[in-house]
């Protein structure tokens, strides 16, 4: 596998500092990422100066550690950091958006089958108020589901009705990633409204929703951006900024904030109205050095090299005989792979599968009746490898 040397950091370096490489061979980065060494200091380093000076630590201002987080989300994103808050997880976001939304009994909300809860329960509120939710199926690539979202969109489209779509831009259970060109520009085409849910996405493929005509975007930190649990980040448009009504009004809803008194009616006109009070800072500080290491390594990079090693696995599985969902015919890569490791094709279920290569010390994700597998840049060929062999020597084909 390609090696890298920016700086004075480099993949050897950073592999060597996730300590779970000497305990687990972790591919379920899709799930949750394990802490390395360099969030890990940062965050003892700021305890160690908040517990000498209190808020005052010398090595991370509040405005500093928040103010480069979000150059740093929006450098991946390719938007302005004024679009973009810090929350706590995708729900949250997604909540934010349904319900600062303004519709009406009519009003359609399509989303893909299947979707993760994240996506789908803050829009369950809008059935009691007559807006349908509209579920559009599962489909096996890229290009059939491009096809059944502007067939279904078409289909249910009425004049003088609005129609949102929420999607994720890759399946979180068969990694199937979506042509969000194509989509994105079919919806601007109907004026529908799009959302996205980039806790897959983002880190992972190129999610880029101003580019997209994206209204607003939800993810959480914790998988493919090496983030903390619980600590997440809202897009939101200059559009969507001027519509939604912002749900929640705290002490850091209102421009100036540190002026306390007199009270406000005015929200700040940036996105960072959404943070509304104070954030759990140590979560920044662990976001903030892990997405540093990242841009240090290079963004572009790190999703190269995650697609790399996914790469590497479906050929291995390919000469097993083992089917899988990954490549798509090679034009759409991601960090997922979804195996036909079951009980139709094999000896055991994908349940037994998952215990049998956790005994083997790896880490995997049982989804939707396969085995998801998805590597991250901290592992090295030789862990790709001894997964292979573990499922070489265990895999009986029925
Ligand atoms: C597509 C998708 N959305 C959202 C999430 C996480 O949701 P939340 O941030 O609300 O925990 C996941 C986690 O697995 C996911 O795969």
């Amino acid at each position: 596998m390609a090696s890298c040397k920016i700086g004075d950091m480099d993949k050897l370096t950073f592999t060597e500092s996730y300590s779970v490489n000497k305990h687990r061979i972790w591919l379920n980065n899709a799930g949750t990422t394990p802490v390395g060494d360099i969030p890990k200091k940062a965050v003892l380093n700021y305890l160690e100066e908040y517990s000498q000076y209190s808020i005052f630590s010398p090595s991370f201002s509040y405005s500093k550690i928040k103010a480069e987080l979000l150059d740093f989300l929006a450098e991946i994103m390719e938007v302005d950091s004024k679009n973009l808050a810090l929350i706590h997880n995708t729900s949250e976001g997604m909540n934010f958006l349904s319900k600062g939304l303004h519709l009406k009994s009519g009003d359609k909300i399509f989303l893909l089958e299947n979707e993760y809860p994240s996506n789908y329960y803050p829009w369950e509120h809008w059935q009691r108020k007559g807006v349908s939710i509209i579920q559009i199926p599962m489909a096996d690539s890229p290009s059939l589901y491009f096809d059944s979202i502007k067939q279904i969109i078409s289909d249910h489209s009425e004049p003088n009705c609005r129609s949102i779509l929420s999607l994720s831009p890759v399946h979180w259970c068969s990694g199937i990633p979506l042509p969000m060109d194509e989509v994105s520009e079919f919806c601007k085409e109907e004026g529908v409204w799009l959302a996205i849910d980039g806790a897959q996405g983002l880190g992972n493929v190129k999610v880029t929703p101003k580019k997209w005509g994206a209204h607003f975007l939800a993810g959480s930190a914790w998988k493919w951006l090496l983030g903390p649990l619980g600590l997440g980040v809202v897009y939101v448009s200059d559009e969507a900024l001027e519509e939604l009504d912002p749900v929640f009004k705290g002490t850091q809803s209102v421009p100036n904030d540190l002026e306390y008194l007199p009270y406000k009616t005015a929200f700040k006109n940036t996105a960072d109205r959404y943070e509304f009070s104070t954030p759990s800072f140590i979560d920044w500080v662990y976001w903030h050095a892990s997405l540093k290491a990242l841009q240090t390594l290079g963004f572009q990079y790190v999703q190269d090299s995650i697609h790399e090693m996914a790469r590497y696995l479906c050929v291995g599985v390919e000469s097993l005989g083992i089917s899988h969902s990954w490549g798509m015919g090679n034009i759409y890569a991601t960090g997922i792979l979804s195996l036909d490791l079951n009980d139709l094709y094999t000896d055991k279920s994908s349940v037994e599968w998952k215990s049998l290569l956790y005994e083997n010390n790896i880490v995997v994700a049982e989804r939707m009746n396969r085995i998801r597998v998805s590597p991250h840049i901290y592992l090295n060929q030789n862990q790709m490898d001894e997964f292979l062999n573990v499922v070489s020597k265990n895999f009986k084909r029925k």
